[in-house]
């Protein structure tokens, strides 16, 4: 399972990429606003800093408009993907700008159908949104497996970019399911790493050295 960070904080995608956890990045408008930094500005750094697919968000509501703004996104990089909503707009737009060769990911994703008309229309990926599913009551890993079977009944080529991750335990459930990419904010990738054995095993194993009165180096 690729990783992407969902995030427009570049210290925090470097810490991670220098340990090859980045695969890719994805950002949306309220993680801009969380940066505090201009949109051009802060996907032009990460999609320098990154090779995989970056994705920058647009924010119009017609499907001219959103092909507009994608359009000048890509500017920002060759590996920029252009995220569109998925609307009936969206999907028009996805379907153009797909057709012209470029990289778009279909976001707010909440239902197998919606998966479905994604594919169709020719998205690089598709954002189904677990944790906020989760949040009022329905089971987001359920909506992943339910495309994983679709597209793999047809074998539609759109990856499963599973997103609003919120747990470690996500990422597992997803890995299980074979989301084809997680896209989770970067403590949470963090949290992965932790188990309190291996923090009781690591101090046994100190307490222990210390009374050997032995050194390495
Ligand atoms: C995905 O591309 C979105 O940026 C993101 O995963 C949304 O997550 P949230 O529901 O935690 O805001």
């Amino acid at each position: 399972m690729k990783f992407f960070v969902d995030t427009a904080d570049t210290a925090a995608i470097s810490e991670l990429h220098d340990l090859g956890m980045v695969d890719g990045v994805t950002t949306n408008p309220s993680l801009i606003h969380k940066s505090g930094r201009d949109i051009k500005d802060v996907i032009a750094e990460i999609a320098g800093m990154v090779p995989g697919p970056v994705s920058a968000e647009t924010v119009a509501t017609d499907a001219k408009g959103m092909i507009a703004e994608g359009l000048e996104l890509k500017k920002l990089g060759e590996n920029i993907a252009i995220k569109v909503p998925l609307t009936w707009e969206g999907l028009k737009a996805c379907k153009t700008l797909s057709d012209d060769g470029h990289m778009v990911n279909v976001t707010l994703c909440f239902s197998a159908n919606q998966a479905l008309l994604a594919a169709k229309a020719g998205a690089s990926f598709i954002s189904p949104f677990v944790g906020r599913l989760d949040d009022i009551n329905i089971d987001g890993m359920e909506l992943i497996a339910d495309i994983r079977a679709i597209y793999d009944n047809y074998d539609f080529k759109t990856e499963i970019l599973a997103a609003s991750i919120r747990t470690a335990n996500h990422m597992t459930e997803a890995a299980k399911i074979g989301a084809d990419v997680a896209t989770a904010p970067p403590d949470v990738i963090r949290k992965m790493a932790a188990h309190p054995l291996t923090d009781k095993g690591l101090k046994a194993f100190l307490d222990d050295w210390a009374k050997t009165g032995q050194k390495i180096l």
